[in-house]
């Protein structure tokens, strides 16, 4: 018999798996485990990124007020920093781009010559932030992507005449457990050019009833938007979760420093789900984790952007020091 050999793409993958294979896969490895997951990305589809633009509302979901005050205070220190020579703007998960909107009407009012680029996975963020967008600054160039952080960022780099400045705003790096932060920030600066600037946001740690309150709040938003992860499952994968078998609960892990999300089962059940032929069961109170929200410390930032090439030029902090927006320069050895 001849020998022979096939190299398995990730689309020969999705065939066998289900049109909508990565996420097929993602539910099948992720409740396939001994410790049930879920990866939090899969949180905003169109009706997840609308339940997280409630939760930037409440008044217990600190994050979104502290950094509109440091957007506020130092949007002038950024222009300053970029005035001279066009560049883009690139917001890493842009979500409604509400707080962006800050640094985008003060760069027009000065004048300054650049592009905004908005990438984010949900196509609806995306779609009706660009609606927006066009209504208020006709005059603002705007690409947008909907793709992955490094597909879109990959796919923005191949014109890459023009200095960038990347949001990555909302603390959406504390979603990454500390060895995948590093390796997010290493392929980041991989991407990025010597001299282009990158902008994190990073909740600090603090008094834990008030990071309990932001993740458990009176409204009950933060718990329809990890419950929608299920409903997610039951649209999109013909899933059989009955929601009022479930609940939510978040809780701060004192070793980790992460706020951790989870889904609890309240009984003993069997959940089908049609598009993976599975079924999977549920011990009473077997958890699903479904989200990391990792908290750092000033020395933790400063050995993050030592470890993965870059320099921190600044530290934008809010009034009550909850957050930090930590403006990082990419470094490169000359060749
Ligand atoms: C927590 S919200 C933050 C939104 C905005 N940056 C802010 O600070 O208000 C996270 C956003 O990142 C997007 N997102 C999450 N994971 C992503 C990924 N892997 N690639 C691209 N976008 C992602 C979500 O769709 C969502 O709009």
């Amino acid at each position: 018999m001849p020998v022979t050999y096939k190299v398995l793409t990730p689309h020969d993958l999705d065939t066998i798996v289900s049109p909508r294979g990565e996420f097929a896969r993602a539910v099948l490895l992720g409740l396939s485990k001994h410790e049930k997951s879920l990866p939090s990305r899969y949180f905003y589809d169109d009706e997840g990124s609308r339940l997280f633009q409630r939760i930037m509302h409440l008044d217990e979901y600190y994050p979104t007020g502290c950094e509109r005050c440091i957007l506020e205070n130092h949007r002038d220190d950024l222009a300053d920093l970029l005035a001279g020579e066009p560049f883009n703007l690139v917001d890493l998960g842009s979500g409604d781009g509400s707080k962006t909107n800050l640094l985008l009407s003060r760069f027009l009012e000065r004048r300054l010559s650049f592009r905004y680029v908005p990438i984010d996975i949900s196509e609806a963020a995306v779609s009706e932030q660009a609606g927006r967008l066009e209504t208020t600054w006709p005059e603002l160039e705007v690409r947008g992507i909907v793709a992955e952080y490094f597909d879109g960022l990959l796919w923005h780099s191949r014109d890459g005449s023009r200095r960038n400045l990347v949001l990555f705003l909302g603390s959406n790096i504390g979603n990454f457990r500390r060895s995948e932060a590093r390796t997010f920030l290493r392929t980041m600066w991989s991407l990025l050019a010597d001299g282009d600037l990158l902008l994190t946001g990073f909740d600090l740690k603090k008094n834990i009833d008030v990071m309990m309150r932001a993740y458990n709040d009176r409204e009950g938003v933060t718990r329809e938007f990890n419950l929608n992860l299920l409903r997610r499952i039951n649209r999109e994968l013909g899933g059989s979760f009955d929601i009022g078998k479930w609940r939510h609960y978040a809780t701060y892990d004192v070793f980790s420093g992460a706020m951790e999300s989870y889904l609890v089962s309240r009984v003993e059940q069997e959940v089908e789900i049609r598009e993976i032929n599975q079924r999977f069961h549920f011990d009473p109170f077997e958890p699903i984790h479904t989200e990391y929200s990792y908290k750092f410390l000033e020395i933790d930032i400063e050995e993050l952007g030592a470890d993965t090439g870059f320099l921190i030029e600044d530290q934008f902090y809010d009034d009550r020091k909850y957050f930090v927006d930590s403006l990082w320069r990419v470094e490169k050895p000359i060749a």
